[in-house]
């Protein structure tokens, strides 16, 4: 087991390249298991999701080759139809999988995800609407088996909620389905439109990713092609909460900032100058921060849950009383009681997060207990004085590459021990 020991009230200053978005390389390589051929993936996070997600490859009988930040999968003739239960265990985001398996191979058969660290995580949604495009299910001990005994046809699906995971599910088996599939009350966030570029790229025809009605018209077959992942905005959050809570000025390199609309005037109205120039982003922080009004989480284009855990460390900090409402998971306050530990002042009930900034926030021994609140933890860490002790840094991995390494080129101190 490894932490992080970090000593805080360093200002950063220096630059960053944003790595590639997780949440987008994940459903990318799904997707190329339905392209003949070969796919190219380049600025893909060097990441144990990713690993995980190439090992689900393999075994659905496609090679995967992992050199660098380039991922190229053949998927010439896939073969398998299940997805080992570790594999799911693993990643959760791994059921991104059954529309690809299906749309391809026709069958598909892994374990029901279940649970994870944010609490109830359903794919009731995603079920429905396969159901509706053919797809026979049954749920067996955990196990979930998919047929499509006439194969996959298109049809119109209404999401209840804009559900990422669920757009991209339906995506992934309309591509190569027969006719038509419309999807309304679609997710829109950008990662959407990074599957659907590269879906496109391959032959796929999609329109309107990006707006709530996404419209695929099936093909017969796809071929592979070459892209580039889109940069991760929430690791841009994070760096922007970073240089909040510890002051200073970063340049995030490749952060989009019209992916970070909603979170860049949080930051603004704490008091940092956040400007786009060329290629970067940057983020400066030199006067003490302020409270902000209410954040909500919200679909895209709202301020996202993913970002609620680093906006609020820094705000653990600021002058006055913030609001934070959470409308999109339930048990997504995992990282307050720690953050408490390190002095922070805030109350949550329910759905709602009070911060009342405090003064000063101490280094502590604190444990991550999910990906976002452990990065949340690393954050509030630079701002507190002394020595914090991060462990569950494993969660933290899951979603930065070599996070210790990006701060510290940057000006912290943030060293990965032994536990
Ligand atoms: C994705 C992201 C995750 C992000 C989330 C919301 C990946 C790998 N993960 O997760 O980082 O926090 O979007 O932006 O891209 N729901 C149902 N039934 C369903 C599907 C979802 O009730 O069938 C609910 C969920 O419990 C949750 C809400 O809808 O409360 C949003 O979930 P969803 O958008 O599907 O998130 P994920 O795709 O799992």
């Amino acid at each position: 087991m490894q932490k992080l020991v970090i000593e805080g009230e360093r200002r950063l200053c220096g630059e960053l390249t944003v790595q590639g978005a997780k949440n987008s390389a994940l459903p990318l390589l799904a997707a190329c298991l339905l392209a003949d051929g070969e796919s190219v993936l380049h600025n893909c996070p060097q990441l144990s999701d990713v690993c995980s997600a190439c090992r689900i490859l393999g075994c659905l009988g496609c090679e995967c080759r992992l050199e660098d930040h380039t991922v190229t999968v053949r998927a010439d003739a896939p073969c398998g139809c299940c997805v080992p239960d570790e594999l799911m265990r693993e990643m959760r985001s791994s059921i991104v999988f059954l529309g690809a398996v299906l749309g391809r191979v026709g069958e598909c058969s892994l374990s029901f995800p279940g649970g994870c660290e944010l609490g109830p995580r359903p794919i009731d949604m995603h079920l429905n609407a396969l159901r509706r495009m053919g797809a026979e299910i049954k749920e067996c001990h955990g196990v979930l088996r998919c047929t499509c005994p006439e194969g996959l046809h298109g049809a119109k699906t209404a999401l209840s909620f804009p559900s990422v995971g669920a757009t991209e599910n339906i995506m992934l088996a309309a591509v190569l389905a027969d006719g038509v599939t419309v999807i309304r009350n679609a997710a829109r966030e950008p990662e959407i439109c990074d599957l659907a570029g590269f879906l496109r790229g391959c032959g796929a025809r999609i329109k309107g990713d990006g707006s709530d009605t996404i419209t695929i018209e099936g093909v017969t077959s796809l071929h592979g092609c070459e892209y580039t992942v889109m940069p991760d905005r929430i690791v841009a959050a994070t760096m922007m909460a970073a240089a909040a809570a510890a002051g200073g000025e970063l340049a995030l390199i490749g952060a989009r900032s019209g992916d970070l609309d909603a979170v860049i005037p949080v930051f603004e109205e704490m008091g940092c100058r956040i400007y786009p120039y060329s290629d970067r982003l940057f983020v400066t922080r030199s006067l003490p921060l302020k409270a902000v009004r209410t954040v909500r989480t919200m679909p895209y284009p709202g301020f996202p849950t993913d970002a609620q855990a680093v906006v609020m460390a820094a705000l653990a900090k600021a002058k006055g009383t913030s609001i934070i409402v959470e409308n999109i998971f339930e048990n997504r306050y995992r990282h307050v009681d720690e953050l408490i530990r390190m002095g922070a002042v805030i109350k949550t009930e329910g759905k709602v997060a009070v911060i009342d900034g405090a003064p000063r926030l101490y280094g502590a021994k604190v444990r991550a207990a999910e990906l976002r609140g452990g990065a949340a933890l690393a954050v509030a860490a630079l701002a507190a004085e002394g020595v914090t002790e991060l462990t569950g840094v494993r969660y933290i991995d899951r979603g930065y590459e070599r996070l210790e390494a990006q701060l510290t080129a940057a000006g912290a101190s943030v060293k990965r021990l032994l536990e």
